[in-house]
């Protein structure tokens, strides 16, 4: 491997990679985006032409065959997120793969054991960790800020017009939880700082089969609980807030902020609101530079699969409540 730089492949002409996961490695300091594959050799060919990538392969296969490919960003349908990362790393790469890391714990823990066994890294793409703001937020949630925190509450919606969407596709892991009720799961246990134990979840079923909304719980304990709605149906939406005994926060845009400054509202009493104004940044930049300097370093990662294993585990709670007509679930 080269040592300063970190060399990846993408696999797939996914929207999510040409948008801002690819352009965030173009642009990083330590990592150049070498080569992508696709399930078809002309588009493989063309994206990369497109994007200015030097190497295009007609299979994910041929991808994990080049030697010249130290890591792969994996930004497949759900459901294949699983086999193609511990297929990436019997063959030797690192691998940062999307969000939800696979359809349950138990996948995200044999993906874990897979990375273990062959001595590379694998870590989710959740980026919105990676940003400045959302490491302020829970700095001050922990600095009791606003006092005892009790309630957690978060949305993450958007209208999905296209039917042959991955995420209409029950097959492929779609589902409003799976793709967007996964941040609202993640950042409610973030800040919360430990795993509930108790859900409920109400659901929308679509005609695919996948919930195109959904409204979950989460009690952590007695005195904190999170609720949250997602939905493929509404309009956008992306927040979250934090109630403590004494304020509270409100993060506008919380998971996808761009890179312009970003807020946080602290309010107090009916007329106290005080705005953070965090200066912008790029959370995809930050996570694939993270990533690269953990390999190139041997550094720590911050968040493994160990974690995301626990966001699916209240996922899989989540919807197993839903199926079941919002029966409480214990976990
Ligand atoms: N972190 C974020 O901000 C973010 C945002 C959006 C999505 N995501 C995640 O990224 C992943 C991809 O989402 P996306 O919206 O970018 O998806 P997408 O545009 O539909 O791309 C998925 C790609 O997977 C490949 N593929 C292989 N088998 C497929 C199949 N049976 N059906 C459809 N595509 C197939 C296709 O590439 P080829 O044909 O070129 O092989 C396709 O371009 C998901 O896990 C999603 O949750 C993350």
């Amino acid at each position: 491997m080269a040592d300063s730089i970190l060399r990846w492949g993408v696999m797939s002409t996914a929207n999510i990679g040409r948008a801002a996961v690819n352009p965030a490695i173009q642009a990083s300091s330590n990592g150049t985006l070498v080569a992508v594959a696709s399930r078809d050799a002309t588009r493989a060919a063309d994206f990369a032409s497109l994007h200015g990538i030097p190497r295009h392969h007609g299979s994910y296969e041929a991808l994990l065959e080049d030697p010249d490919v130290d890591a792969v960003y994996i930004p497949l349908p759900n459901s294949m997120h699983r086999d193609w990362t511990i297929r990436a790393a019997q063959a030797g790469k690192h691998i940062l793969c999307e969000k939800p890391l696979a359809l349950s714990a138990s996948e995200c823990l044999e993906m874990q054991a897979a990375a273990g066994e062959n001595n590379v890294r694998l870590m989710e793409a959740f980026m919105y960790r990676f940003h400045p703001r959302t490491q302020r937020v829970i700095e001050m949630v922990r600095e009791g800020v606003i006092g005892d925190i009790r309630a957690i509450r978060s949305a993450f919606t958007f209208r999905l017009t296209r039917p042959d969407n991955i995420r209409l596709d029950a097959g492929l892991g779609g589902g409003a939880l799976m793709d967007v009720g996964c941040y609202c799961v993640n950042v409610s246990r973030t800040i919360a700082g430990t795993e509930p134990v108790e859900v409920q979840a109400f659901a929308r079923w679509a005609d695919s089969g996948v919930d195109d909304q959904l409204t979950g719980v989460l009690r952590f304990d007695d005195d904190l609980t999170a609720h949250f709605d997602c939905s493929l149906t509404t309009e956008r939406c992306e927040m979250f807030e934090v109630g403590g005994t004494a304020g509270h926060l409100r993060i506008p845009g919380a998971f996808l902020p761009g890179t312009a400054d970003a807020s946080i509202h602290e309010h107090r009493g009916r007329n106290g609101e005080t705005e953070h104004v965090v200066p912008g940044a790029d959370e995809y930049l930050l996570m694939v530079e993270h990533f690269a300097d953990a390999v190139l370093s041997g550094g720590a990662l911050h968040y493994g699969a160990e974690e995301a294993a626990a966001n699916m585990r209240t996922i899989e709670a989540l919807y197993a409540s839903a199926r079941d007509g919002g029966r409480p679930v214990t976990l």
